[in-house]
């Protein structure tokens, strides 16, 4: 669909739009989330238009690029004031154009996936977002067999690469370098040498985000959470695939609640890629 004359141009986002970004997310009652948005803004592209009155941002959205096997879309929002004329449309058009008319993924809002669905997206599944403050009824080693998990060093950057790569389906390197910087602790599970696991914890607005979280059983994703609990006085937050409903549970238990549910969607691929019985948390949303 032709651009009408008088529409404001879409432009890439920079990290200089990093706090208009958050002003937006915080105007529709999403968190401003600064610390994400330095991620999304430095590993992906942001696409944004300007609100008329020179004021900020009307809409935006974020890509993540990897490679011609998929790009992720996310952190669609456009302005109340701006809504249902069409900006939400025009950017997710023009995020799909520009990356190429690649096979696409994201988490949808139920105000998002009506539009998604008319420009060809179809859902794949659900993700479960719980919060709330961490309290373990018993430490995992009481009740069942434990992993072990230890804080992660540069020696096994390599062998995370690996295992990331078999459960994420596609390789991601390049933001998976990002990690040690991005997160404020980042922990792997092992059993004998074999890593079996890994995850991060990161600031949020008022939580602490636990992601992603990639272990080989439930056993082994509550290990690497509760240990990373353990060291932070924050509530957590995790985005839980829904097929995993036994991890989902014992979060219940230990004192997180649902908070929100988005449907995963493909376009051009059937489901995502990669083994998802040991891809329980993404990075974010907007990644994967
Ligand atoms: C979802 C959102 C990005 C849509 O942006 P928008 O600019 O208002 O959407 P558009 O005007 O391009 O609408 C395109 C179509 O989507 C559908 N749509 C948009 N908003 C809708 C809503 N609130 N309810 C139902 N359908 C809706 C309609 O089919 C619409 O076409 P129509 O107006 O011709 O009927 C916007 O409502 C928003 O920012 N919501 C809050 C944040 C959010 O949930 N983002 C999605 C993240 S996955």
């Amino acid at each position: 669909m032709p651009t009408p004359h008088s529409a404001p141009p879409i432009r890439r986002l920079t990290l200089a739009d990093l706090t208009a970004c958050a002003d937006l997310a915080e105007e529709r009652g999403w968190a401003r989330e600064e610390h994400k948005w330095g991620l999304l803004l430095a590993a992906g592209t942001g696409y944004g238009i300007d609100a008329p009155e020179g004021d900020g941002l009307a809409a935006m959205c974020v890509t993540t690029s990897y490679g011609p096997a998929l790009t992720t879309f996310g952190m669609m929002i456009v302005a109340g004031r701006f809504g249902r004329q069409g900006l939400g449309r025009r950017l997710l058009t023009h995020a799909m154009h520009e990356a190429g008319d690649l096979p696409f993924a994201l988490y949808a809002t139920a105000q998002g996936r009506p539009l998604y669905e008319q420009l060809g997206f179809h859902a794949v599944g659900d993700t479960h977002t719980v919060s709330g403050p961490f309290r373990s009824p018993e430490p995992p080693t009481a009740t069942r067999a434990a992993a072990t998990t230890r804080p992660a060093t540069a020696d096994d950057l390599s062998a995370l690469v690996r295992l990331d790569n078999e459960v994420f389906g596609i390789d991601r390197t390049h933001l998976l370098a990002r990690l040690p910087s991005f997160t404020d602790r980042l922990r792997v599970a092992e059993h004998g040498t074999t890593l079996t696991g890994y995850a991060g914890i990161w600031p949020s607005t008022s939580c602490d985000v636990v992601a992603p979280l990639i272990a080989q059983d439930t056993d082994t994703a509550y290990a690497l959470i509760h240990a990373l609990a353990a060291e932070t006085d924050r509530p957590l937050r995790l985005d839980i695939d829904a097929r995993h409903t036994d991890l989902l549970d014992r979060l219940k238990h230990s004192g997180l609640d649902l908070i929100s549910t988005t449907t995963t969607m493909t376009r051009g691929i059937p489901d995502l890629p990669g083994d998802w019985t040991r891809r329980f948390a993404p990075l974010n949303l907007a990644m994967g």
